[in-house]
């Protein structure tokens, strides 16, 4: 692979889901997104950071452990338990891992507040309020959503109270700058412009609620009526896990890329650069918004009993499976269908055909035929295969990516049909049979280069098997037909 970067660092984050509950399926793409493009970095020769988390404060969780019966503490350690469990199943490349109900989270969280006083000032509430979002709703999306959250479907409730504010309209002009200028970048495009139109008309945002409200929170600095509201907190996740600001954090931020969710866009592109301006820092390099998982066309919801548990998906076929068909399945940046039936396909017509046999073939041809790999042979790579990959995973365009390793990998089964090696062996062609062979093995060492980031185990197991001076088949197919 041609090397056309520097190394240098980078720090990667995710969006750090709420602890109500267990994960999804929808949970797994920030953490995929973000381990393919670190692990790509990594084998650039860059230095990664990957911070993960769980965000554990406001009403909706408390609510949840009170309902349960289980002090609130306690209930949040156990779903941040299980968050963590998921991420390292999906063999996340994590270095970093955040709790929001830490002390140390908590007195840096009152530290930046202390630091943004002077874009805040107190006025009264009364308006609209999701408490799926955890979010304040405006009159035009009250009217535009007819009162219900489309996300949770649970009616906005109305809210009259005290709070403390942060000044968007003193950043406003300069985010819109910083974002029209792709300072920090917002993908897909269609994003970075439904963004600019939510920011033309984005209000100050409110940053506490009364206590008597939400108890379960991090207390305002001097003011012991008040609690930070739950983003506050939550997007300064991002920096207090760098140590901020307690440490200098220069080496790794700006962050050179953050992952979120659709839903989550305005908070971040939003609200987060408001903060990070209000405290002097710069905005993130990229922000990549995904689209959501959808089961069987429909958006997942405990009410309609159609959420699916990652882990049964994890266990059917094991993690790689799981990793390739979100990855590839999914568009990077839309939002997509999960269904057993079309992960049932995935894995037999695609990992187990069009990827385990032509390894099984290739690594028989040449057990066969005696021919290994050669110390120092330099096999041919495919340049303009080799960039336009890098291009894309360059621009967080990872399905498509992915879709042209796939094309390379068909095109090899199409090769072997077409070129036939076994007659060539017998009709004595040998040059013929070594060339085509030799192509072969070097296009899966490439192969085997560009499916890392997506299927680390898969790739490294192909390595090993071109690699070998002798070259035999694995002993068990890579994805054995189900
Ligand atoms: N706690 C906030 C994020 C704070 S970040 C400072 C939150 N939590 S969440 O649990 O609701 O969502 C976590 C992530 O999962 C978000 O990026 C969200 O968009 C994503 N998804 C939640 N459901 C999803 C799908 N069904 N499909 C894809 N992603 C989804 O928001």
């Amino acid at each position: 692979m041609r090397y056309n970067q520097s190394m240098s660092k980078k720090y990667i984050a995710t969006a750090i889901p709420y602890v109500n509950g267990a994960p999804h399926i929808g949970h797994a793409l920030d953490y995929l997104l973000a381990d393919v493009f670190a692990r790509f970095c990594r084998q650039r020769g860059d230095e990664v950071r990957l911070q993960a988390g769980t965000d554990e404060h406001g009403n909706k969780i408390f609510q949840k452990a009170k309902n349960l019966g289980v002090p609130v503490t306690e209930y949040v350690e156990e779903n941040s338990q299980q968050f963590r469990k998921f991420i390292e199943e999906l063999e996340i490349s994590y270095t970093d891992f955040i709790r929001t109900s830490s002390k140390e989270h908590i007195a840096r969280c009152q530290e930046i507040w202390r630091r943004l006083t002077p874009h805040i000032y107190t006025a009264e509430y009364d308006g609209w309020y999701c408490e799926g979002c955890e979010g304040y709703v405006t009159q035009s999306e009250y009217d535009e959503n007819q009162g219900v959250c489309p996300d949770h479907q649970k009616p906005y409730i109305r809210l009259a109270e005290k709070n403390y504010y942060l000044r968007i309209s003193n950043f406003k002009e300069q985010i819109r700058e910083l974002i029209e200028r792709d300072r920090m970048r917002i993908l897909p495009t269609f994003r970075k412009k439904e963004l600019l139109k939510l920011l033309a008309n984005a209000p100050d945002v409110s940053i506490s609620r009364p206590r008597e409200q939400l108890s379960w929170g991090i207390p305002v600095p001097g003011d012991d009526s008040q609690v930070m509201y739950v983003w506050l907190d939550a997007l300064s996740n991002y920096i207090t896990v760098l140590g901020y600001p307690d440490q200098d954090i220069s080496d790794d931020w700006p962050a050179t890329v953050q992952f979120v969710g659709k839903d989550i866009l305005r908070f971040h592109a939003i609200t987060w650069p408001a903060i990070l301006l209000g405290l002097g820092l710069e905005l993130p390099q990229n922000l990549v918004v995904h689209g959501y998982v959808l089961a069987n066309g429909q958006k997942m919801s405990k009410s309609l009993g159609n959420v699916i548990d990652p882990m049964e998906v994890i266990h059917k076929y094991g993690v790689e499976a799981f990793r390739y068909y979100f990855l590839r399945h999914v568009d990077t940046f839309a939002d997509a269908d999960f269904t057993w039936e079309k992960y049932d396909n995935a894995y037999n017509n695609e990992l187990a055909n069009d990827l385990g046999n032509l390894v099984q073939r290739v690594a028989t041809l040449c057990r066969k035929n005696q021919l290994g790999v050669q110390a120092g042979a330099n096999y041919e790579v495919d340049q303009a295969l080799t960039d336009e990959y890098a291009a894309l995973m360059q621009n967080f365009e990872f399905s498509k990516a992915f879709d042209l390793v796939w094309d390379k990998i068909q095109y090899l089964n199409k090769f072997i049909d077409e070129t036939k090696p076994w007659e060539l062996a017998k009709q004595g062609k040998l040059e013929k049979l070594n060339q085509s062979l030799g192509k072969l093995i070097g296009n899966l060492q490439l192969i085997s280069r560009l499916l890392a980031p997506f299927l680390p185990a898969t790739a490294e197991r192909i390595a090993e098997v071109f690699s070998q001076t002798e070259i035999t088949p694995p002993e068990t197919p890579l994805f054995p037909k189900s």
